[in-house]
């Protein structure tokens, strides 16, 4: 006997299952394109514990007959393919005919659908592949069909979904990008009786953006919209013996690109708030995260990421959306072409939107680096009063260079004092400065300008450091120095400048503030003293509908450093009293900021590394945003102040997020720089 065998449905169905339904928004998803390609302008989801128990979804679409509704949950059963020529031109968010067979032999499915203009509707139920049972079911037009039980016959699958806040967040985030696409529909999403969503058809997708995000992002939010018809189709013509003389020949479309981007000054610490629909379904496209970054390239810095949201619309002939078993990602015709409309249309659209005043006025004043600590760069004329190097003229902006701000790539520092050797200590100096300072002028809202760049890595680099035996040798002996600094003044209200026995110490005010913070927030938890003030008014901070349920996952750490927040409203918290020293809108950015990076974990901590690590990060981000800002001029006892806390400090070489805080131009260098050795 042969050894192949063709295998039973029920199998073909779960092993299809595997690529398409991984956790319960991947059937949220499946579901909710199937009720858009109905034609819905309602849709309604419901979730019971994130999804695991129960998904159900509800649209007032055009439903099925009861031929069609049994068909459904055939293997490759689909009204929206019938030839293989169609695949090259897909207008449809599902074409495979899987989703539904799919999801039904891996859960407890029932679906009652009605086409409106029939007696009656139908009902059926399905379990593990089998229905169960059909009936009639009289009901208004359209289509409800509830997945219970996910993966009540798979354990192994079963396993693998994670906490129920966090396939909640999920679901949650899936509902909001389809509603983002589709302003003019209704879209609901309820979670025991919670409403996350709740979007009312709107005409304009601004509107639907405010409804979703809230005014805050809206405000930092730009349009942009352009087009570029294609010179040609992105199909070859069929050849000649192929070719029906009934059809006519290709004509080449137009891409159209519409949505929004941020303002330079609005930076993420990811790429999850950049939404790319083609053809309006979501998908996860690498060249066009290329696109994006190379339209903001030198706009703001490379570890950061605007926020966009963008439409691409064209000819279904031009993008193949059969490449990915969940349709997540597609490939285009004619990949460079459209990779350069939007990165072009971007940039354009960034580049007459114009910086705002402040903007402008800090490239105006952004200095280079100062060349009058480097020995080579030192007047060589003797006696010839060069204390302050001539301002670097800067070159009038063309209309495509007035975002070119910081072209000096930032280079990696080690996070200690490596200045034994002279070139390598200057030449760091000097990077060192010009691009702190750079970056300090012309960012100097955002909370990477104080030097906290808090993504996990550097946090957990830190944490290394902090561990690390040669890293402490190396505290300890330059504890002594700067415990005998004498403060001299600032450069630029920035940093202090420092005369020590052996040199001049340049010293970074922010990360200096910012270390001993974090040691203080880190101790004062340790031993339950953290100190809090009741604010005189709740701040209400507005946030996504999936942030809300990452907010739940880390409110007890939160508590723990000094918080008292609660929710207000589906979509915004109110803080009622917050660590000392942290008020306003630091307040506010710090929130959002952690709640940003749980979110890009996406997990819930759960592990003990999980935990520390999540209170490392709620510390540094407190201390980064409490710590005093540059620009802000210090007093002489204030800055004595500062030095001397710095002195206590267990690591007082790096802040929290692994930077230097001092730079040292040893006396030996300065000797020499001057010729004296
Ligand atoms: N909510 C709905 N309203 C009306 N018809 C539906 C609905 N959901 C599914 N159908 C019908 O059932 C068919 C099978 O759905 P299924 O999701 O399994 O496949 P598909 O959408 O055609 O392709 P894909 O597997 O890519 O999603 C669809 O082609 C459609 O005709
Ligand atoms: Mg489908």
């Amino acid at each position: 006997m042969g050894r192949i065998r063709v295998l039973p449905d029920q199998v073909a169905n779960q092993i299809a299952a595997g690529e398409v339904v991984d956790r319960p928004a991947s059937v949220a998803k499946e579901l909710l394109e199937n009720a858009l390609d109905a034609g819905a302008t309602r849709i309604r989801l419901e979730v019971e514990a994130g999804g695991r128990k129960l998904i159900r979804i509800s649209d007032d679409g055009h439903g099925m007959n009861r031929d069609d509704a049994l068909l459904a949950f055939e293997r490759h059963a689909t009204s929206k393919l019938r030839t293989a020529d169609d695949l090259l031109s897909i207008s449809t968010l599902g074409f495979r005919g899987e989703a539904l067979p799919s999801i039904a032999s891996v859960a407890r499915v029932s679906m009652e659908t009605s086409t409106g203009d029939e007696a009656a509707g139908t009902r059926l139920e399905i379990a593990g592949g089998k229905i169960l049972h059909v009936e009639d079911a009289p009901g208004p037009r359209g289509t409800t069909i509830s997945v219970a039980d996910l993966f009540f016959n798979t354990p192994a699958r079963r396993k693998f979904l994670r906490a129920e806040s966090t396939e909640l967040a999920h679901v949650t985030a899936l509902v909001t990008h389809y509603a983002l696409a589709h302003p003019e529909k209704h879209f609901e999403l309820v979670s025991a009786s919670h409403t996350l969503v709740a979007a009312l058809p709107v005409a304009r997708p601004a509107e639907r953006i405010y409804q979703i995000f809230g005014k805050d992002t809206l405000a930092q939010l730009l349009p942009v919209a352009a087009e570029m018809p294609l010179d040609r189709p992105g199909l070859p013509e069929p050849p000649p013996w192929k070719r029906d003389p009934a059809e006519p020949a290709r004509v080449p479309g137009t891409i159209r690109l519409s949505g929004f981007y941020s303002k330079p000054e609005l930076q993420k610490l990811n790429r999850n708030s950049i939404y790319i629909f083609v053809n309006k379904r979501l998908i996860r496209d690498r060249l066009m995260l290329h696109a994006i970054s190379e339209a903001y390239r030198n706009i703001i810095p490379p570890t950061s990421y605007p926020v966009a949201l963008l439409f691409l619309e064209m000819p279904p002939e031009e993008v193949d959306v059969n490449v990915h078993p969940a349709k997540t990602e597609v490939r285009f015709r004619q990949q460079s072409l459209i990779h350069d409309f939007v990165r072009d249309s971007l940039r354009n659209a960034l580049i007459k939107s114009r910086p705002a005043e402040g903007f402008l006025n800090a490239l105006e004043k952004a200095p280079a680096a100062s060349p009058t600590l480097m020995p080579s760069a030192v007047s060589p004329l003797p006696g010839a009063p060069e204390a302050v190097p001539p301002e670097p003229e800067i070159p009038p902006a063309g209309p495509n260079e007035t975002f070119e701000l910081t072209p000096m790539p930032i280079p990696a520092y080690p996070g200690r004092l490596p200045f034994e050797n002279a070139t390598a200590a200057t030449d760091l100096l000097r990077s060192a400065l010009s691009n702190t300072i750079e970056r300090a002028v012309q960012f100097p809202n955002q909370s990477g300008v104080e030097g906290c760049s808090p993504d996990l890595s550097t946090l957990q680099q830190s944490m290394a450091l902090e561990t690390a035996e040669v890293e402490a040798q190396q505290a300890e002996a330059t504890l002594n120095h700067l415990g005998a600094l004498r403060p001299m003044g600032q450069l630029r209200d920035s940093f202090i400048l420092a005369a020590g026995t052996d040199g001049l110490w340049i010293i970074d005010q922010h990360v200096a503030h910012e270390r001993v913070l974090f040691e203080k927030i880190l101790r004062n938890r340790r031993v339950e003293q953290v100190q809090r003030q009741q604010l005189l008014m709740p701040l209400l901070v507005e946030l996504k509908p999936w942030q809300m349920v990452v907010f739940a996952q880390i409110s007890q750490e939160l508590e723990r450093n000094g918080f008292e927040v609660e929710p207000f409203g589906p979509q915004t918290l109110a803080v009622k009293a917050a660590p000392v020293g942290l008020g306003g809108e630091s307040l506010e950015r710090m929130l959002t900021e952690v709640i940003e990076q749980a979110s890009a974990e996406s997990n819930e901590p759960k592990s003990n590394e999980d935990l520390t690590a999540l209170r490392l990060r709620i510390a540094a981000s407190i201390a980064c945003h409490s710590a005093i800002k540059v620009n802000t001029p210090l007093d002489p006892a204030q800055m004595e102040w500062l030095l001397s806390e710095l002195a206590r400090t267990e690591h007082p070489t790096s802040c929290p997020h692994g930077r230097p805080i001092a730079l040292l131009y040893s006396w030996k260098d300065i000797q020499r720089a001057f010729h004296r050795i």
